[in-house]
């Protein structure tokens, strides 16, 4: 393993005015983002639909990574260009999801854990070699008055250092990304309080088997009211929470924390990474995206599955991700 190569990978991801696109919706997901602008979800409208995201003029601007699925990883461009050298030429980093995703965790009625360790160190080789240079596996959990289980919380740190450790085996930095979910009346304090557990956790287990922090990053949830909670944390509240949670449980090692959307509106993923970059409180890492929803929603029904919307689709897209651009260094509105 070469760390450098890895710290010099990660540090790229997180660069001043950049983040990531999360584009690896799995094949039942982007179905459901489809079937909401009555698009077939096929093979050639998935390419189209992420080509076109991928070569927006001067997208490498905003974006310096793109999270990738297995399908789109092997496919060529309409115009038989592979997609991994489009995002290339274009400046992008391309990164593969690799989780298997997350199946109910037995004898914890609600919860999950995230599969697909099996047979991963021969999967990665092979991604390495179709040119991904950073990789992502996402664990989940719900919050109630009972939930997260102790267990749910220890296993799913467990898959996320073994899936980290095997990553940069590999030579690919590993997006380590324990997302609580916003589902559900919880408070902000409760998902807080949770963030946190989580994150210990994860730390304890990723120092445990010797992961190479400087070789990774972190994908967390900000710290927010559940969506059905009556009484809603501002951007301002959001901010403070999740910058507070961070400074207690992410080791200064970590290059940067690129946060996921996670069904918040675009343009409040967008206010709420503005609002922690531009806190006083000082902070070891960069604080950047790693959005799928919140840089989608807008190009996506901008095309709405037509060629001749291609331009509206980019230009929609390109709005998003200079704002997120900006928000990374609190210079956004
Ligand atoms: P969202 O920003 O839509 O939550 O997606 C990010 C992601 O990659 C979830 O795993």
């Amino acid at each position: 393993m070469n760390q450098d190569k890895l710290h010099a990978t990660a540090c790229a991801l997180v660069a001043a005015g950049k983040g990531i696109l999360a584009a690896d919706e799995s094949a039942p997901t982007i179905k459901k983002r489809f079937d909401s602008i009555a698009t077939e979800s096929t093979e050639d409208n998935r390419r189209d639909y992420r080509e076109m995201l991928f070569t927006a003029p001067e997208a490498g601007r905003y974006i310096s990574g793109v999270i990738l699925f297995d399908e789109t990883i092997r496919q060529n461009g309409a115009g038989g260009t592979p997609l991994v050298k489009v995002l290339e030429s274009a400046g992008i980093i391309p990164g593969i999801k690799v989780d298997m995703g997350a199946k109910d965790l037995a004898g914890h009625p609600g919860e999950k854990v995230t599969e697909g360790l099996d047979g991963l160190r021969e999967r990665f080789a092979e991604y390495a070699k179709l040119g991904a240079r950073f990789a992502k596996w996402r664990a989940v959990y719900s919050v109630t008055d009972m939930l997260p289980s102790g267990a749910c919380v220890a296993v799913n740190a467990h898959a996320l250092a073994r899936y980290a450790a095997l990553a940069q085996e590999a030579g690919i930095v590993p997006i380590v990304e324990p997302e609580v979910l916003m589902d559900g009346d919880h408070t902000a304090d409760q998902c807080e309080e949770v963030s946190e557990a989580v994150l210990q956790s994860l730390y304890a287990e990723l120092a445990l088997q010797e992961v190479n922090l400087e070789g990774t990053l972190l994908k967390p949830n900000m710290v927010i009211s559940g969506t059905d909670c009556p009484e809603q944390a501002s951007v301002e509240e959001v901010a403070r929470r999740t910058v507070r949670c961070l400074r207690r449980c992410v080791p200064a090692a970590v290059p940067g924390i690129v946060f996921l959307s996670g069904g918040q509106s675009d343009v409040l993923a967008t206010q709420h990474l503005n609002a922690m970059n531009k806190l006083p409180d000082s902070r070891p890492w960069k604080l950047s995206f790693s959005y799928g929803r919140a840089l989608q929603a807008a190009p996506l029904k901008a095309w709405s599955g037509k060629a001749a919307n291609l331009k509206a689709g980019q230009d929609a897209f390109l709005e998003r991700a200079k704002a997120n651009g900006l928000a990374t260094t609190g210079s956004y509105g």
